[in-house]
């Protein structure tokens, strides 16, 4: 029988998080530089081969797995892995979800929602199409609100992701808050972190969320709630009743409760975000199969760092890949 997934800290691993490519139609300032240069196919993970190694982490315990990138949704027939991910939603399964940049949600949420997916987190910066043109590089602020109402319409919950950008969306977030409150949608804020090379000062832009909370919370009621997602976000509750979610990795870090581990697009394990050890699944798996593969995932396990040590003010970013080589 397979034996659970717990790390050398205690912590009970639950959480799948798998890039399914590290490509994505957006360049998003914080996260890409202009110019990318992005794996070659041949060394990407099938499909297949990333079902098959998500089979063996929900045998060992884990019950939500995220699909996540780059953009989800870019991969050629990724909805075929939706499709037999989500048969194991109900039973092995709590959660099978995405983080997706909505372009192409309207084409894709029927679908989803068919193959068991129930909730979808969307990127979205600023609802100003300047300023989400701005932001994106190549974004059409349009489409993506597109994207979001059809899936409000397949019936899948939608959370808003906003990274705080000072000087580009801080002075919208109220209003952005309102405009969730008002559609249903959870609202999570996070602060940019030092992953990977991009082309601005992420100093420059850094917005501690102390700050936005404090000046959100001067306009609107917020009242703690204790939810957690499992996930790194802090929770208030809107005037709405919809959830407003503080990520905070730079200002108050949550690490002690961390319940995940990362799959990158070439089939490498990550055991923590900002730390670049991980072992090679791919290479197990191809070479010895499932065993090698449960062998290198407890490697993994018994390196997984206690915690991140992200600074925004370091003179480099903290690991040199991008976020969405790891599927943030
Ligand atoms: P929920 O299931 O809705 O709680 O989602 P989530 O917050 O786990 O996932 P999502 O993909 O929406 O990520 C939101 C932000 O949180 C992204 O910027 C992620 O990179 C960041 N994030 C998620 N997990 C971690 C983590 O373990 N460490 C750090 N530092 N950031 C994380
Ligand atoms: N810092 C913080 N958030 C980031 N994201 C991408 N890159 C970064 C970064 N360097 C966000 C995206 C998306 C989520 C998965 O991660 O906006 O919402
Ligand atoms: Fe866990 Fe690493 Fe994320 Fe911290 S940064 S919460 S240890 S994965």
């Amino acid at each position: 029988v397979p034996s659970p997934l717990i790390d050398a800290h205690g912590r009970t691993i639950s959480y799948l998080r798998v890039s399914v490519t590290d490509r994505c139609d957006l360049r998003c300032r914080y996260c890409m530089a202009e110019q990318m240069t992005f794996l070659p196919r041949r060394a990407l993970l099938a499909l297949e081969e990333i079902a098959v190694i998500a089979e063996r982490f929900i045998a060992r315990g884990v019950r939500k797995i995220r699909l996540s990138g780059g953009e989800p949704l870019v991969r050629r027939d990724v909805i075929e892995l939706v499709r037999r991910l989500g048969r194991h939603v109900g039973t092995g399964l709590e959660e099978l979800t995405l983080t997706t940049n909505a372009t192409r949600l309207a084409e894709h949420a029927e679908a989803l929602f068919d193959a068991g997916v129930r909730r979808v987190n969307v990127s979205l910066d600023s609802r100003d199409p300047e300023t989400f043109r701005y932001v994106t590089r190549h974004g059409d602020v349009a489409q993506v609100l597109n994207g979001i109402a059809a899936a409000k319409v397949a019936g899948l919950r939608v959370k808003i992701n906003a990274v705080a950008l000072a000087g580009i969306n801080e002075h919208e977030l109220g209003d952005l808050l309102a405009w969730c409150g008002e559609q249903g949608h959870d609202l999570s804020l996070i602060e940019t972190m030092p992953l990977g090379a991009i082309d601005e000062d992420r100093v420059d832009r850094f917005v501690p969320l102390t700050r936005v909370f404090a000046a959100l919370s001067r306009r609107f009621a917020l009242t703690a709630d204790g939810h957690r997602s499992g996930g790194p976000a802090r929770y208030w509750r809107t005037p709405w009743g919809t959830r407003l979610g503080l990520i905070s990795p730079l200002t108050a870090n949550f690490c002690d409760g961390c319940n995940r581990v990362r799959l990158t697009t070439e089939g490498r394990l990550y055991s923590c975000l900002g730390h670049d050890d991980q072992v090679d699944l791919k290479g197990a798996l191809r070479d010895g199969g499932l065993d090698a593969v449960d062998a290198a995932i407890d490697r993994a396990l018994a390196i997984k760092p206690r915690a991140h040590d992200f600074q925004i003010d370091a003179a480099a970013p903290a690991v040199a890949r991008h976020m969405s080589v790891t599927g943030g």
